[in-house]
């Protein structure tokens, strides 16, 4: 049963897609027009899942398995949903979340090769029945993203993963919007800020008056 009342919006890319800097434009555009909204992030959100978080990501951990990877990104997703994310939908916020589920589609399964059917199974027991209302989706490919950037940072542990790899997440994320059209959008995210922004605010305005 679905029980949540407030919409859940989550933003979704390749590194250096300019997610960070259209959810703060985002932030500042739903104060702005009276909507109640609470930011969080992926992995992380809660001390708990940000104690995973920096598991995760620590440089030191390259001996980390493909699955132990997996499970720990699910974990971290079982936290803030039930200690955050649903809590605040039932209060009738808008939750606006850096990454979720298609993260884990898009790195886990289609980038390190796990099945989808496993990635499905393990966070359908994270997520319960707490799916996005709205993905929007940064679209712009690994080499453009990291050309803005000016390369990958020394100490990330998944941004080192190589051009291949990031490649093989941006192919899934466009598979996964071909899979789910009635709820990712995407996003051309080339060219002028204001510009990429005043297309994601299409798609806000239209899930707001919904
Ligand atoms: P972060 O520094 O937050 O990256 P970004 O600023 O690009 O969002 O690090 C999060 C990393 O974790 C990022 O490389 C994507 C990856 N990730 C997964 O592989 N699977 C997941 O389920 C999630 C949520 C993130």
């Amino acid at each position: 049963m679905q029980t949540k009342r407030g919409y859940f919006i989550t933003l979704e890319g390749c590194e250096g897609s300019g997610k960070s800097t259209q959810s703060e434009m985002l932030k500042k555009y739903l104060a702005e027009i009276g909507v109640n909204a609470v930011f969080t992030r992926e992995p992380g959100g809660t001390p708990i899942a940000e104690k995973i978080r920096s598991i995760i990501l620590d440089g030191n951990n390259g001996a980390m398995t493909d699955e132990t990877e997996a499970l720990l990104y699910a974990a971290a997703r079982a936290q803030i949903v039930k200690e955050k994310i649903l809590p605040l939908l039932c209060d009738g916020k808008v939750v606006v979340c850096d990454r979720y589920i298609d993260s884990s589609f898009a790195y886990q399964a289609y980038a390190r090769g796990l099945s989808y059917d496993f990635i499905a199974e393990i966070n359908s027991v994270a997520m319960k029945t707490c799916m996005p209302d709205l993905t929007i989706f940064f679209d712009i490919t690994p080499e453009a993203a990291f050309r803005r950037k000016g390369g990958a940072d020394a100490d990330d542990r998944i941004e080192q993963s190589g051009i291949a790899f990031h490649n093989a997440v941006y192919r899934g994320y466009k598979s996964l919007a071909k899979k789910f059209p009635e709820r990712i959008v995407e996003i051309d995210s080339e060219g002028d800020i204001d510009e990429i922004f005043s297309r994601v605010k299409i798609e806000i305005d239209k899930l707001l008056r919904r």
